[in-house]
């Protein structure tokens, strides 16, 4: 018997196959890396239970409701966008290929195509319509029709530096069950791994069987530190302060949406999918900017009721290092002011790094540190 829980809408999606015959399929969609990327996630089952993209019915069901039309609770549309010409030219019921720079990655069989109302999904998944907002501006340049249909996914994009830490739900329920895990937390993560990302990761390990890292490396904004840096980090990090037997570092091959709340509930669906029983919710959770609360990720979640969702989620008060405490404390837990915490923004921390400056050990491990400064030094000679 599994203590795993039952993947998203009752079954693991597999829409897998490298047989499958597309010789007499000569119309293509062109794709971009996003789609690329959901196409992938679905094929393998991470986003179970969708097995294509998003019909209107379900598009306009998550949009206003954060469910498909059958009740299954969904957050993020999963949609692919192209443009009004190409769309003139999509036939209900046939099928294309879906190709990357001119390779066949998957295939659709087109079941409708409609116009979004991209404001109405602006202002209700990402709670602005500012195309200042990373995922918002996205939104707005992908496309004005949403093609819909179940896919095949065909051939898995090349993994490159992240193949062996890129496993498949299928995998990681295998290595769950066979490590004899039966409560895992996973933790999302678009940055490097920061004293108080670990204090909260260690904090919810002290209650559960293991730790599932697992770092999201799909698209993300510009100014973000590249997750081929960023994964250096966590392979130093783990080394040199995680318990390997009760540790698991895997990537999240997905998009950033930056959609704050409503990410944060399709963030623990995908980690119920990868079979976590829990999931870290802590400040700001897929957050940008100010559009956010800081602890709106975390409210958003009494929509649903814990059965419902699935996996629990485990939250987290702001944190950081306590010169009077001399350790890692939050709101919660430290009685004393603001000029003991050390507290650096993101943005602070990207310019020192950038500077070549350390942030200091409170604020990050100095093996981090030093992998971080390589790694931006990199970039910007290359
Ligand atoms: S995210 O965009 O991938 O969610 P980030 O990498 O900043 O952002 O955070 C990863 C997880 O750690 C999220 O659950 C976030 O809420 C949490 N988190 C980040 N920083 C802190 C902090 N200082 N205190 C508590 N939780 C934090």
């Amino acid at each position: 018997m599994s203590y795993l829980p039952k993947p998203h809408g009752g079954k693991l999606i597999q829409a897998y196959d490298p047989a499958f015959d597309v010789s007499n399929i000569l119309k293509e969609i062109v794709i971009d890396n996003i789609a690329l990327s959901d196409l992938e996630l679905i094929g393998v089952g991470l986003f179970s239970p969708l097995t294509g993209f998003l019909g209107q019915a379900d598009y306009e069901s998550v949009v206003r409701n954060m469910r498909l039309k059958d009740n299954t609770i969904w957050s993020i549309p999963v949609t692919l966008p192209v443009s009004s010409e190409v769309a003139t030219t999509l036939k209900v019921g046939e099928q294309y290929r879906l190709t990357f720079e001119n390779e066949t990655y998957g295939v659709i069989t087109v079941s409708d195509w409609y116009e979004p109302d991209l404001t109405i999904e602006a202002r209700e998944v990402y709670k602005t319509e500012e195309l200042s907002h990373p995922g918002v501006k996205r939104l707005f340049e992908r496309g004005s029709v949403y093609v819909a249909g179940d896919v095949t996914l065909i051939k898995k994009p090349e993994k490159g530096v992240f193949g062996d830490v890129w496993l498949e739900p299928k995998d990681t329920r295998t290595l769950f069950e066979n490590n004899g895990w039966k409560t895992i937390v996973g933790f999302q993560t678009r940055n490097p791994i920061h004293r108080a990302h670990e204090y909260i990761q260690k904090a919810a390990l002290e209650t559960v069987d293991g730790l599932f890292v697992n770092p999201l490396v799909g698209e993300t904004k510009s100014d973000d530190i590249p997750a081929d840096v960023r994964l250096k980090s966590y392979r130093v990090l783990l080394e040199n302060y995680y318990p390997t037997e009760r540790v698991q570092l895997g990537v999240y091959p997905a998009a950033m949406r930056y959609a704050g709340p409503r990410e944060a509930i399709f963030h623990a669906i995908a980690r119920k999918n990868f079979g976590c029983t829990h999931f870290i919710v802590g400040r700001d959770h897929a957050g940008v900017g100010n559009y956010y609360g800081t602890y709106d990720a975390q409210l958003i979640f009494s929509n649903f009721t814990e059965e419902e969702l699935g996996i629990k989620p485990l939250f987290f008060e702001h944190s950081f290092y306590c010169t009077k405490c001399e350790g890692m404390a939050s709101d919660k837990t430290c009685p004393h002011g603001k000029e003991d915490r050390v507290i650096l923004s993101g943005t602070k921390v990207r310019e020192m790094l950038r500077s070549g400056q350390l942030p200091p050990s409170t604020f990050s491990r100095k093996e981090v540190v030093e992998v971080l400064i390589d790694g931006m030094r990199e970039k910007t000679t290359v």
